[in-house]
């Protein structure tokens, strides 16, 4: 017998149910830009950090939702609404910090891309989202959603607390592993904040990985330890996470 898909139809409703009939149902569709798997024509969209948050919530694989709403990330919106933001605009010659493209840039997610890029639950007040490191992520949620609907299909769904297992998922999907480009897009000298970025120990800060992903030592190793041994002093610029480069001013 089955048991109430309760979970799984609000996380149906929440995407949007007729975007779900209109083109999960139609493997036709050649995904012209999407990634492997993808169903659907057209680019992949952002859709908001509130979204991840379905999937992403459970402490067993890592509450990733929780490490981002509770760390600075998810607040730099609002930080361009206090009195440290008016002060450090007025210095560049702006007086919106929060309408500005000057500060706007580095403190929401995907600023300054194509309108048709995000769907309509996009917050851009929530600041820097899972996808400004993560890359757009309609997609992959389109991609789970489909997947944990077919499991449920075949083996009725068992119970509403869900298991805690680990699904690997096709290269592409989503990006999964974040480059330290990726942070000096915005961790750079147009900040007029600016602090010394060392990227292993600014990663370890918002560190939010799954425990049920299968890594073998080394990778484990390449992820958690700081560079070399534990030469990120971060007194200057860390460089590849070996040694330090020479600080500035
Ligand atoms: C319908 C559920 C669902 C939604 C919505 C969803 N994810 Fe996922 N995500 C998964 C599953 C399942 C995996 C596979 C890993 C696992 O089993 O935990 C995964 C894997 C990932 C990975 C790769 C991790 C790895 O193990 O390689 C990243 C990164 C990720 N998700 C980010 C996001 C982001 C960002 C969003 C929102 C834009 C999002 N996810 C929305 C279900 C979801
Ligand atoms: C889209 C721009 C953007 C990207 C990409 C980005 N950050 Fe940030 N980061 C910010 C902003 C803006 C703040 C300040 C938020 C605030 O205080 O309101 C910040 C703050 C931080 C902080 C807190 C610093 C403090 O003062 O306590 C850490 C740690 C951090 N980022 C790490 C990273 C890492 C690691 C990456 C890459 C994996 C990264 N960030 C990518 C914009 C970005
Ligand atoms: C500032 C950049 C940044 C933001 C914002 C961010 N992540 Fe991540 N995420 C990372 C980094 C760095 C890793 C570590 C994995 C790697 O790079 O190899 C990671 C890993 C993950 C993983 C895989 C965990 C693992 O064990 O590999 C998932 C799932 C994930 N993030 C989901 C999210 C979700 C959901 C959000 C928003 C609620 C989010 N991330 C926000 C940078 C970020
Ligand atoms: C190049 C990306 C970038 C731009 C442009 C940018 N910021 Fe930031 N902002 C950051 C990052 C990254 C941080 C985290 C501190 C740092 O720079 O390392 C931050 C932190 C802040 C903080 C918190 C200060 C602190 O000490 O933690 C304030 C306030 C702020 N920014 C306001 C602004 C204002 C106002 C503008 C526009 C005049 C602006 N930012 C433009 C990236 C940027």
């Amino acid at each position: 017998m089955k048991k109430p898909r309760t979970r799984l139809v609000s996380m149906s409703i929440s995407l949007g149910l007729t975007a779900l009939l209109g083109l999960w149902l139609q493997p036709g569709v050649s995904g012209a830009s999407g990634p492997i798997g993808s169903v659907h024509a057209g680019p992949n969209k952002y859709i908001g950090a509130k979204k991840c948050e379905n999937c992403h919530n459970a402490d067993a694989s890592g509450n990733q939702w929780a490490a981002w709403a509770h760390a600075k990330h998810s607040t730099a919106y609002e930080t361009l609404l206090g009195e440290d933001a008016k002060r450090l605009a007025a210095e560049a010659g702006v007086s919106d910090p929060s309408k500005s493209e000057t500060c706007l840039r580095c403190h929401v997610t995907a600023y300054g891309k194509p309108k048709e890029l995000f769907k309509k639950s996009f917050d851009p007040k929530a600041g820097v989202g899972c996808e400004s490191c993560h890359g757009p992520g309609n997609d992959h949620a389109r991609a789970r959603f489909r997947a944990a609907n077919a499991a449920s299909d075949d083996e009725g769904f068992g119970d509403e607390e869900e298991e805690a297992t680990y699904t690997e998922i096709p290269d592409g999907e989503i990006v999964a592993s974040v480059e330290r480009e990726t942070c000096l897009g915005c961790h750079n000298h147009d900040s007029p904040s600016y602090k010394p970025f060392c990227f292993y120990k600014f990663r370890s800060e918002i560190m939010h990985l799954n425990p049920l992903k299968p890594r073998t030592a080394e990778e484990r190793a390449k992820i958690l330890v700081c560079g070399c041994g534990d030469a990120c002093t971060c007194d200057g610029e860390c460089v590849d996470g070996c040694g330090v480069a020479p600080k500035e001013q």
